[in-house]
């Protein structure tokens, strides 16, 4: 199965560097690419050829949310899935188990993929927690071949720490055991570690922030992946 190699763009780019990014940007053919754009930019790269997701979701269908969007608006954009459960979400917007199953479960019921991330904080790790984070974390999620797990552990994000090819191949595994899907690995993955990290078993893919804003570097990332496929 081709790797997919998923790029979030956080509160980066608007539509014209977006657009820009575009320009810049090829992949080969054998390896799945998917971007996640801020929403201001979503509709300017749903005109590309590649699958857009957003980064997150409300459950409602609509409502008095100020700040949130539907399912069935990023539907009518053309979007075609989005993530939830972001540890940036969880840490700093109060997201909780329960508002991520929310949030996926509507997102799958609008026919949109679902990219769910998990991961374990630093403190966690340390109290040897992670194998109880990553079970409580995956619990919740809906089985559905539209979802597709992340795993983030959360001391590698935009840390340039990153979870050694053991570190993560044992959490993917760990995560396949409880729930049937592809696990992408996400946590300061760049050109120059890639090989090391997809190439383990479990490792389907990549979920990459910094490393995706740059149209070179993640254009080098996807051709990593297409040739491991
Ligand atoms: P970095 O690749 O910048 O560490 O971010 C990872 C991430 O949070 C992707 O969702």
């Amino acid at each position: 199965m081709a790797k997919l190699i998923a790029g979030n763009w956080k509160m980066f780019k608007g539509p014209v560097e977006t657009l820009a990014f575009f320009d810049g940007f090829e992949a080969p053919d054998g390896v799945d690419v998917v971007l996640c754009p801020p929403y201001v930019s979503l509709e300017a790269a749903v005109g590309e050829e590649w699958p857009i997701y957003a980064q997150n979701v409300h459950w409602a269908d609509e409502g008095a949310f100020t700040g949130e969007i539907s399912a069935r608006m990023l539907v009518e954009l053309g979007v075609e899935g989005t993530l939830v459960g972001h540890s940036e979400r969880r840490l700093y917007f109060g997201e909780t188990d329960e508002t991520v199953r929310l949030r996926a479960e509507a997102a799958l019921a609008a026919g949109l993929g679902v990219i769910a991330c998990v991961g374990e904080t630093e403190a966690e790790r340390e109290a040897g927690e992670t194998e109880a984070v990553l079970t409580r974390q995956v619990a919740v999620l809906p089985r559905h071949e539209a979802l597709v797990i992340a795993y983030e552990p959360v001391w590698a994000i935009g840390t340039g720490k990153t979870a050694t090819p053991d570190m993560a191949q044992d959490a993917h595994a760990l995560i396949k055991s409880l729930h049937e899907t592809r696990v992408l690995y996400g946590g300061s993955v760049k050109p120059e570690n890639a090989i090391e990290l997809l190439g383990r078993p479990d490792v389907d893919g990549a979920l990459v922030g910094g490393a995706s804003l740059d149209a070179a570097s993640f254009s080098s990332l996807c051709r990593i992946a297409a040739s491991l496929s």
